[in-house]
This record gives structure tokens, C-alpha cells and sequence, in this order.
């Protein structure tokens, strides 16, 4: 068989394995810069493993040939665990039908209402702030926002008080995930090791919570306005809804997708503002330009250079920083041949840095985003959302939120990096963190 350019498969690639297991992201740079090739290939134990480098390839994978690959086995078995067959993890006709349902849940009319939520716990959060200069880890931050937020919106009231334990335990599932993600295999989960104790009791908890509020919901018929009656009015063209079991997959997944990655791209995004404070004097301007009083969905328009900052944040930090793929029948891009079974790395940090699609990459320049410029970005060589059928369901509400959280806290405060704070180290979780945190100084305005 004709295989693209790639490292030494010595040893079924030993070499290559232990290069995504020191640090991946770095690993992919290495590649990327020393093979000239769309295609690159490794070999990662039995498996055959292939980098694709160029939008055209992306645009293969994600959209035009999409039939031909699937969630990869390992994804799907590690989060499989928590967030059962929900959108993240399904495939085919299930995933094509369970699509359908969600889909009316991010539809403009619910978004509509869920930014009420994002402007009152964001100013929550600055009323805790008291007016004084502080300092707080800025991630930490964030991810509290967007968890209570996710909250608010996901279930509304009904957990209010359980919010901090089913954020905590979600915290602990998706740092379990992370390390078995890392493994080549995963132990059974009946084992009795404490690790797996811990798991099974942290997954019960939720289940117990989450399908109590299924049932009320089912015995109340009512609509609250929230994602999750969405889920449980949603019906198919056969008239049949989601069982109870499925609802709580969903519910699950939006809970998980929908809350770190957010935050991730916040922390990011503050840090560059304060690094650039031409860009912030533009937020500024444009915020005080609104007014004092609280933002609402009908200002987004108004908010375009935020928006810009957002994303020009999220080419340079893109917190879903690769995702992989698997062949699910051969298939040739490229002009190579894939087999059944094997895995690719669609690296979105790369391809967001390469000098081929944005000129001068390293730097921050939200103008890049300005309406006559987006235009003219190369399709897929931008995705911080991914791309084709399988694009985040809730990049609409994500947007959203950021822009009324930036916008929220400029209304009323300033961020500045901690004195001590160094250049913010990445780590390459599941999302692209800054490791360790990020110390930032909140000062009123
Ligand atoms: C800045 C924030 C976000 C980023 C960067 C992001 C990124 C992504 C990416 C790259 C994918 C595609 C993964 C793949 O193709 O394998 C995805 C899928 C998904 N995202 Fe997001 N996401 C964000 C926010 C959200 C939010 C707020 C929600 C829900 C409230 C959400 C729910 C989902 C779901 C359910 C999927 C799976 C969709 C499917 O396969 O049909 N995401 N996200």
C-alpha cells in the first residue's frame, strides 16, 4: 500500500506514541513543520494514523466524504461512560435522528431567552467583586460563569442548589476521561479499584439527579423555557419523542460540551485583551456606546468588534485544539488510501496557526474578522466550531454568551495580568487551557 510522507514506524511507531503522550499538541507542530505533505502518516501500535494538514483535506473529512468516517472507538468508549449515546458520541441514523430533536433547542427564538441568563449571572459575578480590585484565576472564573450558566439555561431553577455538585463531579468525570483517554486500552469498569469507585458513585449521583427532573418534567407537561423541555417536547416525523434514558444522554452532553470550552476560550480571550490595549479602548468605545443598563439579546448587533476579539481569540486558542476522526469504510483522500479503521487528527490549532491561510498567524488582529475580511478567509483553514453536519450545535449560543459576558464585565471592569503572572503555558486537555491558570487583576472602571 501507498502511504503519505511521515515519521519512522519502527517498534509500530514507539516513537510517535510516546510523542502524543508527552505532550500532543506540540507533537503535532513537530510534524506538521518537518513533513511538506497534506498528508502525514504514522503509525500508533496496530493502528494507522494520519494527520491532515490543509483545509481541502479538512473539507474532505468533515463535510464531503463525512459518510465515510465515524467518532473514534476510544471517544466514544471513554465518553460513551458519561454521556451514554448523546450527540458527541453517536453515529449514523441515531446520531442523524437525535440531530433532528436537539436541533430546535438552538433555534434564534430559544436563544432569545437564554440571554437573560448569561446578563444576570455575569453581573451576579461582578456584584460579588464588591467594586474592588482584586485578583482571581481568570479559567477558575469563567468556568464557574458558564457552568452556573449552563445551568440556568439546561434546567433552569431545578438544580440551582445542586449546581456546584453536579459541576464538581462533572469536573472529576472529565479529568477521569482525560487520563483513560490517554491509555491505549481501558480497564473494565466493574474492577474494584478506587478509581472506578469513585466513577460509578460520581455517574450514579448525576443519573439520580438528572432523571428526577425528567420525571417531574414528564408529570408537569409544562415548558420552562429551557433546553431541557426543548429535549423532552421534541418529537420525530414519526410522532415518537426521546425515552427518558436518551433525554438524559443529551441533557448530559450539552451539560459537558457546553460549559468548559467556553470558559476556556474567555480566559484566553481576556488575557489578549489585556495585552493589547488598543483592542480594549475599541471594546470600550463600542460597550459604553450601549449604555450602562443591562445588555439583551436585541444589542448583539451592536457588539461586532466584540464578537471580532472573540474570534480572533479562538484562532489563536482554539479551545477544541484537534479532534479525531475514524475511517469508518476505506476511502481515498488526498490522493491516498485510507483503510477501514484507521484514525485521524484533524489539527485545528495548526491549521489556525499556518502562514499559508493567515498571514503573520501569531498575531492578534481581530480585524481579521471585520465583514469584508471574513470573507475572504480560506473555507476550513478557520473551524474552531468543526465543520459539515456534525458542527457544534451550539456555536450559536456560545457566541452569544461571549459576547455578553465580554461585553458585561467591560460595562463595569477592566482585566490586567497579574504582576507575577508569567506567558501562560498551554496545556492541551481535552480543551486548550492555559496550564496551571491564568492570575488576572479585576479592576473597576
Ligand atoms: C467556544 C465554545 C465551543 C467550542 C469551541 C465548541 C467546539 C465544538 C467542536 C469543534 C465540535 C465538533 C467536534 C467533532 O466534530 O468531533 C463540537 C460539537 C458539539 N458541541 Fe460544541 N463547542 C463550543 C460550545 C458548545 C456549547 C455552548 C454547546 C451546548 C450548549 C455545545 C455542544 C456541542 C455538541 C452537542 C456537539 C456535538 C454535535 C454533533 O456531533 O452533532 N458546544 N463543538
Amino acid at each position: 500500500m501507498n502511504y503519505p510522507p511521515g515519521p519512522s514506524n519502527l517498534l509500530l511507531g514507539f516513537d510517535t506514541i510516546r510523542g502524543f503522550g508527552r505532550d500532543p499538541l506540540h507533537y503535532l507542530t513537530q510534524l506538521s513543520a518537518k513533513y511538506d505533505s497534506d498528508l502525514i502518516y504514522y503509525r500508533l501500535g496496530p493502528i494507522d494514523g494520519y494527520m491532515v494538514k490543509t483545509p481541502q483535506l479538512v473539507y474532505e473529512v468533515l463535510v464531503k466524504q463525512a459518510k465515510k468516517f465515524q467518532k473514534w472507538y476510544r471517544q466514544k468508549e471513554v465518553f460513551g461512560k458519561f454521556d451514554g449515546d448523546g450527540l458527541v458520541n453517536s453515529d449514523g441514523d441515531f446520531w442523524r435522528r437525535q440531530r433532528k430533536l436537539v436541533q430546535p433547542a438552538f433555534h434564534t427564538q430559544r436563544l432569545h431567552r437564554y440571554a437573560d441568563a448569561m446578563v444576570t449571572y455575569t453581573e451576579q459575578m461582578i456584584a460579588a467583586w464588591q467594586g474592588k480590585t482584586i485578583q482571581l484565576p481568570i479559567q477558575h472564573t469563567m468556568s464557574d460563569l458558564t457552568r452556573k450558566i449552563v445551568t440556568k439555561t439546561l434546567f433552569n431553577a431545578d438544580v440551582s442548589s445542586e449546581s456546584n455538585l453536579i459541576g464538581e463531579i462533572i469536573q472529576v468525570l472529565q479529568e477521569m476521561a482525560f487520563r483513560e483517554m490517554r491509555m491505549p486500552f481501558s480497564l473494565p469498569d466493574w474492577l474494584p479499584l478506587p478509581h472506578k469507585q469513585r466513577e460509578r458513585d460520581a455517574i450514579h449521583t448525576i443519573d439520580q439527579i438528572i432523571l428526577r427532573i425528567i420525571a417531574e418534567r414528564r408529570q408537569s407537561g409544562e415548558d420552562y423555557g429551557d433546553l431541557l423541555s426543548m429535549l423532552l417536547m421534541a418529537k420525530d416525523d414519526t410522532g415518537q419523542g426521546m425515552s427518558d434514558q436518551q433525554a438524559r444522554d443529551e441533557a448530559m452532553t450539552l451539560f459537558i460540551a457546553g460549559h468548559e470550552t467556553t470558559a476556556t476560550a474567555l480566559a484566553w480571550t481576556w488575557y489578549l485583551i489585556a495585552g493589547h490595549p488598543q483592542v480594549e479602548a475599541r471594546l470600550i468605545a463600542e460597550i459604553d456606546a450601549i449604555g450602562a443598563r443591562p445588555l439583551t439579546f436585541a444589542d448583539l448587533p451592536q457588539l461586532s468588534y466584540t464578537l471580532m476579539v472573540f474570534k480572533e481569540s479562538m484562532r489563536l486558542y482554539p479551545p477544541t485544539w484537534m479532534f479525531p476522526r475514524e475511517v469508518a469504510e476505506d476511502v481515498e483522500i488526498g490522493g491516498y488510501l485510507l483503510k477501514k479503521g484507521a484514525l485521524i487528527h484533524i489539527p485545528v490549532y495548526q491549521i489556525h496557526h499556518d502562514p499559508r491561510y493567515f498571514r503573520e498567524p501569531t498575531l492578534f488582529n481581530p480585524d481579521r474578522f471585520a465583514p469584508e475580511c471574513e470573507d475572504q478567509i480560506v473555507p476550513y483553514s478557520y473551524f474552531p466550531f468543526g465543520g459539515g453536519p456534525r458542527v457544534c450545535i451550539g456555536n450559536g449560543f456560545a457566541l452569544m454568551e461571549a459576547q455578553l459576558i465580554l461585553a458585561t464585565v467591560l460595562q463595569k471592569a477592566r482585566l490586567r495580568l497579574a504582576p507575577d503572572q508569567g506567558a501562560p503555558e498551554l496545556q492541551p486537555l481535552i480543551v486548550l487551557q492555559p496550564k496551571g491558570d491564568l492570575q488576572m487583576i479585576v479592576e473597576p472602571r
